[in-house]
């Protein structure tokens, strides 16, 4: 009987949604390779795609775009916890916090295939809301319901930002959206796939996805991958860096190394791309230079070991640039991906709904009585 570490290589479910090649750096949403998709499609109709397998007319693009609008407006309960909670709270928190309190309307929750999808758009629209609040709330702003635009991306951006966000800053966060949106089966996923298979609700299950994604091994390295750079502070300073801390300490490169990935993640050479097209200021600048000098090191001393870097290594940068603190780049991921959850929860309510119950190998004492132990 033999245990799989982590869990490597054990597949738990067929996916029509999303593959991978990790030897070869490949990865397509319903067979559209990613650089294709970002290159020429939306977020709402990747979402779309994503959720009913084609990409939409657009007409069927209408109202789709439709139902995401209508959860821009969150209950008026969700609006005042994330308003109670501590400005010091992290936004993951923030996130979390709200998808847990928002199952209280799912009471006679039942799964449905006719329902579910029109139910995630929803909820991908209330997430867009969550998460702008998120920002505005720990920056000292207060809660608001967002401003339908016609674009997903410039909606979530011109609340979350409280300004008007210019055409570049909207791509940028559109294509973003898109990189982050679904990865087969991560930990995060396997949570939310853990919870709805025992037929728990879909807010709940998404909560119990953000609170697999909050560590730095999974979700939390797109912060602290950025805070290497902030640490290291100029391109001149990262051998030296690199040597004390990666060589000598042995500590983790973050934002590089995958499961699956075995070469460079497609994703991160697209944001390393639009990193340059979007970087304005000295400052934004000097970190791309320090993190293009860092990549170089850690493929030097890794790349032999097939650990090279991964889609948290340079997405921090485009953030940082359209205007985020650092402390929101996770749940800008989380915003993304939440997508991606529920096209997995639904996909698997709808065809091999068995609740996920794995066995632990006993290693401990055999069987003993328990006689009346004198010394008790
Ligand atoms: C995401 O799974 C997904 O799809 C996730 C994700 C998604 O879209 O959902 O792609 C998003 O989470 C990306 C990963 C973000 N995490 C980080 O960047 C954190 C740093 N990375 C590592 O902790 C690690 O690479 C993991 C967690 C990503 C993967 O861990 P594994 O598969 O368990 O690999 P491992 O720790 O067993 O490492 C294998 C070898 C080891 O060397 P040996 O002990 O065999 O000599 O590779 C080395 C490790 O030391 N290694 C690293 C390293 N990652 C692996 N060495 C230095 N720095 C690293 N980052």
């Amino acid at each position: 009987m033999e245990i799989s570490s982590g869990l490597e290589d054990v597949y738990i479910k067929h996916t029509a949604l999303t593959s991978i090649d990790g030897e070869k750096g490949v990865l397509r949403y319903r067979g559209y390779n990613i650089e294709d998709l970002v290159e020429h499609s939306t977020f709402e109709e990747v979402a779309y795609l994503m959720l009913y397998g084609e990409l939409p007319s657009n007409e069927r693009l209408a109202t789709f775009r439709a139902s995401l609008e209508k959860g821009y407006v969150l209950p008026d309960y969700v609006k005042k916890i994330i308003s109670d909670i501590p400005r010091s709270a992290e936004a993951l928190t923030i996130y979390m916090t709200a998808f847990a309190a928002m199952s209280a309307a799912e009471n006679d929750f039942k799964w449905s295939p006719q329902t579910d999808k029109q139910k995630s758009a929803e909820i991908i629209g209330h997430a867009a809301s969550v998460v702008a609040n998120a920002n505005r709330h720990i920056s000292g702003k207060s809660v608001v319901d967002l401003k339908p635009s016609g674009s997903y991306a410039r909606s979530f951006l011109e609340g979350a930002l409280d300004r008007k966000a210019d055409a570049k800053e909207v791509r940028v966060m559109d294509r973003a959206l898109i990189l982050y949106l679904d990865h087969e089966v991560p930990a995060s996923t396997t949570a939310a796939l853990v919870a709805c298979s025992t037929l728990s609700d879909m807010y709940s299950s998404v909560a119990a996805a953000v609170a697999a994604l909050k560590g730095p091994l999974h979700g939390g390295a797109a912060e602290s991958a950025y805070l290497q750079f902030d640490r290291i502070g100029s391109p001149g300073n990262v051998e030296k860096w690199f040597n004390e801390n990666i060589i000598v300490k042995k500590q983790k490169l973050m934002g590089f190394g995958h499961r699956v990935y075995k070469t460079y993640d497609p994703r991160m050479k697209i944001f390393r791309k639009m990193d340059d097209e979007i970087v304005k200021s000295p400052e934004d600048r000097n970190m791309l230079q320090t993190a293009r000098k860092l990549e170089e090191a850690g493929v030097r001393q890794f790349g032999p070991k097939y650990v090279f870097p991964n889609t948290d290594f340079y997405s921090g940068i485009a953030f940082k640039a359209i205007g985020f603190p650092v402390n929101m780049f996770t749940a800008l991921f989380a915003l993304s991906r939440t997508t991606g959850w529920l096209a997995h929860i639904s996909e698997y309510n709808e065809s091999e709904p068995r609740i996920m119950r794995p066995r632990a190998l006993y290693t401990g004492p055999g069987p003993r009585e328990l006689a009346a132990v004198s010394n008790k």
